[in-house]
């Protein structure tokens, strides 16, 4: 009988940009259920750019940490989260915690959990690189989080065999595919079925640049933590090189708000004639520009996620990868920070018309975008 099902508390917590798309679609799918009283905590880690995420995916957080301050170093995030949370958990006391993924938050989130013996369940569980350094400090914190969850959701079964290597016990890992499919998805349809949503989302990218038909788009996106300094100056002057070899290319560089980083791009390039500088741009935007783009550079997890399906083929600008689906699959392709390798490699693409129809066959190794129903179906059967 209804009256006897106890109704359980599910809180989701999370802080950063790609967190809160990787986690919308489930927080959707959760608070469909009448069994389950969710909850979102976020600790703002990020704040325009997170909240730029709630708006898309009408998502009110119940609690809000608000830790972002400029600039601030790896010890702020992780003790302001901690302690936030210890009053956030003493007050609310939920059955589970979701938490995502490899960021700091992420990591704070499931000790504070662990400190009240509350359960953890580990969305995008299993990725690795081997090395804690690259990347830093998301590797050890995805590990950390792995140690303190009680289930791990694995987008692949690249990333379960990481965790059965950890003797992570198989009965609590489910291999789901990657949320972030589920965002995309939801996403591309509404883009689809309104035709208003599309002019919207034109004009907003329009008032940052003049998007026209007959410029092809080199899209970037850069931020990793351990590409700053001298990485991030080659980056940039390698961009430089291609936008000057290639006056018929639009670089469209929605750059991130972390001062590490707007400050050599604005430096190095910003009288660029056909490098436009624009602000982070919301998912809708960012996705109907990365469907426009001819390909993509980047240093983020997520965009190398989405890409494949998109048939957009990445230059990836990181050393290593905690995500050699994309990679084996010819779609993704390494390049590091290496000025020479940036330049041969985005000059190949636009060149060789060989390569560029290997590297943009569509291809999806990280699911069919019904990851969020499987994890509900999962925490159905053991809560
Ligand atoms: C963080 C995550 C990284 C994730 C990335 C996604 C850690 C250690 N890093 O890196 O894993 O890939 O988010 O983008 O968890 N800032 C703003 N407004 C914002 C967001 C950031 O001004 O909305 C500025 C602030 O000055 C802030 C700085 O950026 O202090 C750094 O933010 P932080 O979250 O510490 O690092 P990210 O590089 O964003
Ligand atoms: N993204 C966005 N607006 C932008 C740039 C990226 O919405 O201007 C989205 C992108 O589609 C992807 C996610 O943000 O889903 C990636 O975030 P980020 O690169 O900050 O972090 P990472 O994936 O490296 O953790």
């Amino acid at each position: 009988m209804s009256e006897n099902i106890k109704i359980k508390k599910v809180m989701f917590a999370f802080g950063t940009r790609p967190e809160a798309i990787k986690m919308a679609p489930l927080i959707k799918a959760f608070r469909e259920e009448k069994n389950f009283k969710t909850s979102v905590c976020v600790s703002a880690q990020h704040r325009e750019m997170l909240d730029q995420v709630l708006n898309i995916f009408d998502i009110k957080p119940d609690f809000d940490l608000n830790i972002m301050k400029p600039d601030q170093d790896l010890f702020d995030v992780t003790t302001k989260v901690l302690v936030g949370m210890k009053k956030v958990l003493n007050d609310y006391n939920p059955d589970i915690i979701f938490v995502h993924g490899d960021t700091t938050t992420t990591c704070a989130c499931s000790l504070a959990a662990f400190y009240k013996k509350i359960k953890v369940a580990h969305i995008e569980a299993g990725l690795r690189t081997g090395n804690i350094y690259s990347p830093w400090p998301e590797e050890a914190n995805r590990k950390i989080t792995g140690v303190l969850a009680n289930y791990h959701f694995a987008p692949t079964s690249t990333s379960e065999n990481n965790l059965l290597r950890e003797n992570i016990n198989k009965e609590n890992i489910l291999v789901t595919g990657n949320t972030v499919i589920d965002a995309l998805f939801l996403v591309l349809e509404k883009i689809e079925k309104s035709s208003s949503l599309k002019n919207r989302i034109i004009r907003t990218i329009s008032n940052q640049y003049e998007l026209t038909d007959d410029r092809k788009i080199i899209l970037v996106t850069g931020h990793r933590r351990e590409n700053f300094g001298h990485g991030f100056r080659n980056i940039c002057n390698a961009l430089k090189t291609i936008a000057e070899n290639n006056p018929d290319f639009d670089i469209v560089y929605p750059v991130h708000f972390n001062p590490n980083v707007q400050k050599p791009v604005k430096e190095i390039l910003s009288n660029c004639k056909n490098i436009h500088l624009i602000d982070p741009l919301s998912y809708e935007c960012f996705i109907y520009l990365m469907s426009r783009a001819f390909f993509i550079i980047t240093d983020s997890g997520g965009i190398q996620e989405e890409a494949p399906s998109l048939g957009k083929p990445v230059l990836v600008m990181r050393e290593s990868s905690e995500r050699p689906e994309a990679i084996q699959a010819g779609t993704v392709k390494l390049v590091g920070t290496d000025y020479l390798q940036i330049i041969e490699e985005s000059q190949k693409l636009i060149d060789d018309k060989n390569q560029y129809n290997k590297m943009s066959k569509a291809y999806n190794p990280y699911g069919d975008g019904k990851a969020s129903a499987k994890v509900l179906s999962f925490i159905k059967s053991i809560l």
